[in-house]
């Protein structure tokens, strides 16, 4: 396995879950006002689900921490969505995110006349808050993280996006309308400089990607497998890990 990964391994989606809603609890625990940047797509629902249900039970509490968009489509006029197109991710991580997780601090694609600004102003942003404090992320099935679709070295910035083919027809599953062929995403250089990254995978469809993210080598063909440094952690179901766990460093239920 490449140096500098810590790859857990857990039982099923919903022990993913659980694990993963642990591990980002702790953080809040040691800084309550963790900045995190949060992807949206199926493979983290059931993690946001259930610290919903601890936020709601009580025994969580998230209203210090600052949610961090990761990506956003843009719609035919290069600008923004409306937050109740169903498209939307920001509509989307309001759903699932910031209103059951009840955050209060958001950073967002704001949108103007200039898609590119919009960009420039999302990284002033982020800079504000100091950074990312955690990066929680989905694999793309072309190793994209965010819309940093393949090619994306290590100094891709925030910017505008077309879609591949691939994650048109892979995000086709979420809606009966046209996928938007552009979006906006942060860049390499936002998920690389986080202070932490947790990567979430799950399914048997993954499987292959996963093996070239955990084996290396790191490459801009494969923008997932540049994560490294001092603190990423992939979490994989053993239907995504497969043999993969023989003869690693992994743990877990
Ligand atoms: C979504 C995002 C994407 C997804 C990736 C995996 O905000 O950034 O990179 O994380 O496409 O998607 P799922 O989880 O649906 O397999």
């Amino acid at each position: 396995m490449r140096p500098g990964l810590i790859l857990r391994a857990a039982a099923d989606p919903q022990a993913l879950a659980v694990q993963a809603a642990d591990l980002i609890a702790e953080r809040v625990r040691v800084k309550p006002e963790l900045s995190l940047l949060v992807a949206t797509g199926s493979t983290p629902m059931l993690t946001y689900a259930e610290l919903a249900r601890r936020v709601q039970a009580g025994t969580l509490d998230l209203s210090r921490v600052t949610a961090v968009q990761l990506d956003e489509y843009l719609g035919p006029d290069s600008l923004g969505l409306d937050d109740t197109d169903q498209r939307s991710l920001w509509g989307w991580m309001q759903r699932s995110f910031v209103g059951p997780l009840r955050i209060t601090r958001t950073v967002r694609f704001q949108f103007g006349e200039d898609a590119q600004q919009t960009c420039t102003h999302y990284d002033a942003q982020v800079s504000a808050l100091g950074g990312i404090d955690l990066a929680v992320l989905g694999l793309g099935p072309n190793g994209h993280l965010g819309f940093n679709e393949p090619p994306s070295g290590p100094d891709a910035p925030t910017r505008v996006v077309p879609l591949s083919p691939e994650s048109q027809v892979s995000n086709r599953v979420y809606w009966d309308r046209e996928v938007p062929r552009q979006a906006v995403t942060a860049g390499m250089t936002v998920i690389l400089a986080a202070r932490a990254s947790l990567l979430l995978v799950t399914g048997e469809h993954k499987r292959s990607v996963l093996r070239r993210v955990l084996n290396g080598p790191a490459t801009p063909e494969l923008p997932a497998s540049l994560l490294g440094g001092p603190d990423v952690t992939v979490l994989a179901d053993r239907a995504a890990l497969g043999s993969a766990l023989a003869g690693s460093t992994a743990g877990g239920s």
